[in-house]
């Protein structure tokens, strides 16, 4: 592929899975079995051993997921990327079998409410030690630093504020101290964001989300830099088990080959939407990175090449008025999730994020009367039309 990768993303996005796939097939076909048949008791001693490449079992590696990995690896940019049956399962890749007991993460403050369940309730029984700080300010990750600090993690643009991070800063930090950083670019995709480019060790997806694109995945896929860090990630799936099936690595792979140009639309509907909210008598705040007064917005225009379809917004009218919303909408679908084909709307404080300790909320920005929005496919006008209507509702009491 090394002559491809001079090529445009979208271009790879169809391409970079590889010509000569089995059978003279166009697509990648769904490899639907368990295990792989040895030709003779000594081909599989030689597999087994790592003396002959080649299939055994699918929880060690299927061909239809190793297509998914071989295309989100090239469009990342990394050393291999490894496919989960969920994000959850990619952060937990992405942090447990790097760190020991003893050992000291950094993470952000502003993360998917699971991820913040993770690492708050669960790292503890496992002697690891967390700081959650606003990975948006180096002072702050410099004063959470320890001698035991091995890793930063977080996410940019962070789940639900959209808070941006500079992910080069902190990589150039942490490299200093032998540290890694890994960052979930779930809200931008590798499309618009490119964290390994920008320094990053790991970089991971809820694939459930933009990169399969149709609401019908749960997946997640982690992306590594180096052969060590790609042998550790191959152990820990191998024994956890979390590898993803085949038809869903199909779907993925097929919503792959629209995601420059579901982005593109996305993130056009999404501003627009935005600003016009933002103007809104009904709406407090709008948290989206192209708005030129939102605090991230210098460092996303100048690592993003985009910015997502997801953002969040408060209601002046408080969470009766954000609830009210949710209510009176009919063509936004009440539904968590985000990256979707289709416009999603949902309540962080009550929804996605209601496993988040009040006190983190409170720090955050996490309010009560925020929505977020997941920016779909569907004409601007119609959304705006949807949006005008149940804002004005909101406005009023409910007859
Ligand atoms: C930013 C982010 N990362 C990770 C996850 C977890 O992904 P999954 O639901 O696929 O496990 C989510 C889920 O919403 C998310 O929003």
């Amino acid at each position: 592929m090394s002559e491809e990768k001079q090529l445009a993303f979208e271009t790879r996005a169809l391409h970079c899975d590889g010509h000569g796939k089995p059978m003279h097939a166009h697509v990648w076909p769904i490899f639907q079995t368990s295990s792989f048949v040895f030709d003779s008791p000594e081909h599989g001693r030689a597999l087994f051993a790592g003396e002959q490449q080649g299939h055994i079992y699918s929880r060690l590696g299927n061909p239809t997921v190793e297509a998914l990995e071989n295309t989100v690896k090239e469009l990342e940019g990394g050393h291999a990327s490894f496919a989960f049956g969920s994000g959850m399962g990619a952060i937990t890749c992405s942090t447990m079998p790097f760190l020991h007991a003893g050992e000291h993460i950094i993470v952000g403050d502003t993360l998917y409410g699971c991820t913040v369940d993770l690492f708050h309730e669960h790292f503890h029984q496992y002697a690891l030690e967390v700081t959650a700080v606003d990975t948006s300010s180096m002072d702050a990750i410099k004063s959470a630093w320890k001698p035991n600090t091995k890793m930063i993690y977080l996410e940019t643009p962070a789940n639900p504020t959209n808070k941006i991070s500079d992910i080069g800063e902190i990589a150039k930090f942490a490299h200093e101290r032998n540290a890694l950083v890994v960052v979930d670019g779930t809200f931008s995709s590798p499309y618009f964001l490119k964290p390994l480019k920008l320094g990053a060790d790991m970089a991971l997806h809820s694939v459930t989300k933009y990169i399969s694109g149709h609401g019908d995945v749960v997946a997640g896929v982690l992306t590594v830099t180096t052969e060590d860090q790609a042998k550790i990630c191959r152990g820990w799936r191998k024994v956890t088990g979390g590898l993803l099936g085949p038809q869903d690595a199909f779907l993925v792979l097929r919503g792959i080959r629209t995601l420059q140009i579901r982005m593109e639309r996305i993130q056009q509907t999404a501003l627009t939407l935005a600003k016009w909210l933002h103007d809104h008598p009904a709406i407090e705040k709008v948290n989206h990175p192209g708005l030129e007064d939102f605090p991230g917005h210098d460092i996303a225009m100048k690592q993003m090449s985009g910015v997502g379809g997801t953002f969040s917004f408060t209601m002046r009218g408080g969470y009766e008025a954000a609830k009210r919303l949710l209510e009176e909408v009919k063509i936004c679908t009440v539904c968590v999730s985000l990256g979707s084909v289709d416009t999603l709307i949902e309540h962080p404080a009550s929804m996605t994020h209601a496993c988040v300790p009040e006190e983190l909320m409170i720090k955050q920005g996490l309010t009560k009367n925020m929505v977020r929005i997941s920016v779909g496919l569907e004409n601007v006008e119609d959304l705006k039309a949807d949006l005008a209507q149940a804002l004005e509702k909101c406005e009023k009491p409910k007859a």
